[in-house]
């Protein structure tokens, strides 16, 4: 883990390299769709040689499973000929060793903030989450220790440097960005030395900005406040630690209209990685659903990596045509099951509505 130094300047770059990984269950199925919206936006970018898309093979719970190994060396490396990656979602074992395929790459990219827009204009929310997302829980996740039948064990880490960053990315945000509120979210009161530690650190950084109130908030009332009607509309950045920010952007998103609506970007210096906030919905396959499955949220990750690659006007075109399709001409419909639109044939009315505007 290193101090933050800054990304990369993509407006300068010559060619920028986009890697598609499918991932598992309805990953495969909403990238498809994901590539074609790709496709018709960056066209001519990618006619002349300044995107391109590329292909990742093998980050497949299979091939992980039969290699043994959390991201494959190779997946690993063709990843990181990248600039950035859009990224479906990948089945984590649960139980036995292996560790997920994306705390893995969070470590391996060093993609250090997990950031996650939440929007509901008609009652005026309006946040972004920032997830320290290398540390925490997730550090030492897959390295518990256990006495079989007595006793089990698992380690939480904070670091300065690796809540300094988070901290500084998400104050940053909030400066251009005109936000007054900051909500720190710990449950330093029981976790005393590592949520200690984030808000101690968190309230340094917030020292810089003299403009922007710093609050500090329990993960377990915030979690109420996020269901309180009359409060909620009142935050706007929310700086948690990596367990906390996972738990709670289920349930902003879930405000917001539901996992499949919301995207995620795991941000680094050198590699950044969008993807969907929701998993590979196993069920979802068995139940011979996956044709079904929402592409709104690996659609706005989509969106939030166009923006990071300095094609804000690419973003804003399929943000707009998002608007019309899910919210005011919403002639398709689509509800995660059979008696929703599939998936393909949203997009084919998100593409025509997109070649209109
Ligand atoms: C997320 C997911 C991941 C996490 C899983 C898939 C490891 O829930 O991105 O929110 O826990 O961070
Ligand atoms: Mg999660």
């Amino acid at each position: 883990m290193e101090a933050g130094t800054g990304s990369k300047n993509f407006a300068e770059l010559a060619t920028i390299r986009i890697g598609i990984v499918p991932g598992d269950g309805i990953g495969p199925i909403i990238m498809k769709q994901a590539i074609r919206v790709l496709e018709c936006l960056l066209k001519d970018e990618i006619a002349a040689g300044r995107i391109s898309l590329v292909p990742i093979e093998g980050l497949t719970i299979e091939n992980r499973l039969a290699c043994g190994q959390a991201v494959p060396e190779e997946c690993l490396q063709a990843i990181r000929t990248c600039d950035v990656l859009l990224k479906g979602p990948t089945t984590t074992p649960k139980g036995g060793s292996m560790e997920s395929a994306n705390v893995t790459l969070r470590r391996e990219l060093d993609l250090y903030a997990n950031v996650r827009p939440v929007s509901v204009p008609d009652e005026g929310i309006d946040w972004v989450f920032y997830r320290e997302n290398t540390e925490g829980e997730y550090a030492l996740g897959s390295r518990g220790i256990e006495l079989p039948g007595k006793l089990s064990m698992d380690f939480k880490v904070t670091t300065d440097a690796g809540t300094r960053r988070i901290a500084r990315a998400a104050f940053e945000y909030a400066r251009l960005n005109g936000k007054t509120n900051v909500a720190i979210v710990t449950k330093a009161n029981i976790m005393k030395k590592t949520d200690g530690m984030f808000s101690r650190i968190a309230h340094e950084v917030a020292a810089d900005y003299p403009g922007i109130e710093a609050e500090d908030w329990y993960i377990d009332i915030m979690t109420a406040n996020l269901v309180n009607p009359a409060l909620r509309s009142r935050f706007q950045v929310f700086l948690l630690p990596n367990l906390y920010g996972d738990i709670i952007t289920d349930e902003a998103a879930q405000i917001q209209g539901g996992v499949g609506t919301a995207g995620s970007a795991n941000i680094g210096d050198r590699y950044a990685m969008f993807e969907a906030i929701h998993g590979s919905a196993p069920r979802k396959i068995e139940a011979g659903e996956g044709d079904y499955a929402n592409p709104a949220s690996i659609l706005k990750a989509a969106e939030m990596m166009l923006r990071h690659i300095a094609m804000p006007e690419k973003a804003e075109r399929l943000q707009a045509a998002m608007r019309i399709c899910t919210e005011t001409e919403h002639r398709v419909t689509v509800t995660g099951h059979r008696d929703g639109a599939t998936c393909e044939a949203f997009t084919d009315y998100l593409l025509e509505t997109m070649r209109s505007l």
